[in-house]
């Protein structure tokens, strides 16, 4: 029976650590961040406004509000989305600090309210208007000017979400919204996409310089060159990286990385592709857990059992 109890007190002492020691260590080195389940109605944002900037954030959100309950008609969207297409048209051109994301799964991706705060004042949205202090402009910030009534936001909008949702792959995900300033190594992609194979050297190394200009031009954009997220998933926990995409200022106060917007479901897609390309064998990890801690569990019995009929005789 001795060992029996020696067991309990590893089992006590185990258990302990790991329920109560560990997270309160934990909880004393990260300030806990809520999340908002990738609602975005601004309340956040209002929360952690200084106080000169809270009644225009109030404002703001409220006219988001606004919008979101117009009525969008699609068809005069479809019109109003030729101003977008000025700009993100695939062309991988550099425009103010990156290249336009690819909107062809926009209605899928990004949250309808996220959308028409973001046409309304990009700054705002992002949640980043503390980099755009009257100097400087967002680069999609003329947008502004384009669309000057609620309707045709609306109307836009509806456009997105009806012509633009539809099927999205992970990796597809993953460049619309993260793909423009984020590197992944191990997937062979940089900030101007899939890294193509060249038969030559030198058609390699003129790539390479392509690849460093526009790592250049985020790098002036952002203050930093935005950390290649290959491992990210494993470096970061779940609950982190969930908030941080959710918005960016709640775990990094003043960083310049944008909200991105996306919906619950266009998280998960860029959550799975992270994982895909950074952690490939968790799937394979986690099916064969329960099998290996079976055997563990078998051979205790075993071994238990053949520890008794060998002590028998001699007790
Ligand atoms: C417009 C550029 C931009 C986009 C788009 C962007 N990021 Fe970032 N990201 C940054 C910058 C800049 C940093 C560095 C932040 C800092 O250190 O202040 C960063 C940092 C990070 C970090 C590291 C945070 C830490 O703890 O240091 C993670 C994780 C991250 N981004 C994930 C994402 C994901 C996931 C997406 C897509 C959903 C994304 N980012 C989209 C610019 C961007
Ligand atoms: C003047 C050029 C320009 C125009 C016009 C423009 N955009 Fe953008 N857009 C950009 C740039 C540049 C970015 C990337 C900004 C960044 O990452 O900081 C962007 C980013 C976005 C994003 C990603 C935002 C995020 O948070 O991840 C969406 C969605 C988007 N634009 C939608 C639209 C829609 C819809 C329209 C038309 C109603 C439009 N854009 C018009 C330049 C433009």
């Amino acid at each position: 029976m001795r060992e029996l109890k020696i067991l309990a007190v590893v089992v006590f002492f185990s258990l302990l650590t790991y329920y109560l020691v560990e997270p309160y260590a934990h909880s004393q080195m990260h300030k806990h961040v809520e999340g908002h389940n990738f609602v975005y109605t601004g309340e956040a944002d209002i929360e952690e406004a200084s106080k000169e900037k809270k009644e225009v954030k109030e404002k703001f959100w409220s006219e988001v509000k606004t919008i979101a309950a117009l009525k969008g008609d699609p068809a005069t969207g479809e019109a109003g989305f030729g101003m977008c297409m000025g700009c993100h048209n695939g062309a991988g051109i550099n425009m103010g600090g990156v290249i336009p994301p690819n909107l062809d799964h926009a209605g899928a991706i990004y949250d309808k309210n996220y959308l028409i705060a973001l046409i309304k004042d990009p700054a705002m949205a992002s949640n980043v208007d503390h980099k755009y202090a009257d100097t400087m402009t967002h680069p999609m910030g003329s947008i502004k000017t384009m669309f000057t009534d609620n309707q045709s936001i609306a109307d836009v909008v509806a456009y997105l979400m009806t012509k633009k949702a539809g099927e999205v792959t992970p990796k597809e995900a993953y460049e619309e919204a993260c793909g423009r300033c984020h590197a992944m190594r191990y997937a062979k992609l940089t900030q101007l996409g899939e890294t193509p194979k060249f038969k030559h050297e030198k058609d390699a190394l003129a790539y390479k310089i392509k690849v460093i200009d526009e790592q250049d031009a985020v790098k002036a954009y952002m203050g930093k060159l935005p950390p290649d997220l290959s491992i990210m998933i494993r470096a970061r926990s779940e609950h982190f990286m969930e908030t941080f995409v959710e918005n960016p200022q709640s775990q990094l106060p003043g960083t310049s990385m944008p909200r991105t917007g996306l919906t619950e479901e266009g998280y998960a897609k860029v959550e799975a592709y992270l994982e895909e390309v950074g952690d490939p064998s968790k799937p394979k990890r986690e099916a064969v857990g329960p099998w290996v801690l079976g055997v563990f569990f078998i051979f205790t019995i075993l071994a238990y059992l053949w520890k008794q009929s060998q002590w028998r005789d001699l007790h």
